[in-house]
């Protein structure tokens, strides 16, 4: 199971949607078995697909409990191969109590937790809240590749050095982390996203070659819970999501 980590210190980047539609592609189109796991309190992947509660656990169980069976937090999507481990506000209080018990590895619990699956998915993806707490750094400690989505306005460059930054310190715990390239995304034809692009293409960072253009159906993807391939197979963001998913795959 390759564990692919979605993460931008910045909210409202497309990290959710680059989570789901990446699942979803992979999926569908690649006829691979995808965990998606929600990191994010805000639970916008679960809600996507109608698996928000309270009922079920949820990562925040996953990350506190001790002994916890992963199996336990697994929930069936509509889709056949790509399940989901939800998230919900009790992720709040798990960060604070992962911190404060210091009797056990910190860093490492998804890591283990994940380990337990490992046979049963070809992907993981992570789909994080614009932070760096420490499900997040979880995350990064289980990661193989992250992926970091950036939506060009004035703002999107800040914090991107700390972020990568972030990375390195991670490969103390995990050295084989991949730092896969920046995603631009809600590209939009216009001066300042032409100039910004070519801005991040100069800089050190790796990048995808494929960004993915704002459109419309994407917002509307999201009130009809459907991935961009099924609901509006033709339009820019749906090609360009197929685009960026053959490029992750190097094909
Ligand atoms: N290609 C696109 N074209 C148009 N709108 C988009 C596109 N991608 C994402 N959006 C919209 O931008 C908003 C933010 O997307 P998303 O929720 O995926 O960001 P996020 O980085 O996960 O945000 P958060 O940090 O709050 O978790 C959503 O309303 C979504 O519908
Ligand atoms: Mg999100």
């Amino acid at each position: 199971m390759i564990i692919i980590v979605i993460l931008n210190l910045k909210g409202g980047v497309a990290k959710t949607m680059t989570s789901i539609n990446m699942a979803h592609i992979l999926v569908s189109i690649y006829g691979k078995k995808v965990l998606l796991v929600d990191n994010d309190k805000q639970g916008n992947s679960s809600k996507f697909f109608h698996l928000h509660s309270y009922e079920t656990p949820s990562i925040a169980e996953l990350l506190t409990e001790r002994k916890f069976d992963t199996h336990r937090a697994i929930q069936h999507t509509k889709y056949p191969k790509l399940d989901l481990i939800s998230a919900n506000m009790n992720l709040l209080n798990a960060n604070l109590k992962i911190i404060m018990d210091v009797s056990r590895q910190q860093q490492t619990i998804l890591k283990k937790a994940l380990q337990q699956v490992e046979n049963e998915y070809d992907y993981c993806i992570i789909d994080n809240a614009p932070d760096i707490n420490i499900s997040v750094i979880n995350s990064l400690v289980a990661a193989d590749d992250v992926i970091v989505p950036i939506k060009i306005d004035q703002f999107s460059f800040d914090g991107l050095d700390q972020l990568i930054e972030q990375f390195e310190e991670i490969k103390e715990f995990n050295p084989s982390l991949c730092f896969k390239g920046c995603l631009v995304t809600q590209f939009a034809k216009n001066e300042v996203n032409i100039q910004g692009e070519a801005h991040l293409n100069n800089q050190k960072y790796p990048m995808f070659s494929t960004h993915i253009r704002r459109t419309e159906k994407v917002d509307e993807s999201t009130f009809s819970s459907e991935p961009i391939i099924t609901y509006s197979p033709r339009c820019g963001a749906a090609k360009d999501y197929r685009n960026f998913v053959k490029e992750y795959l190097g094909e």
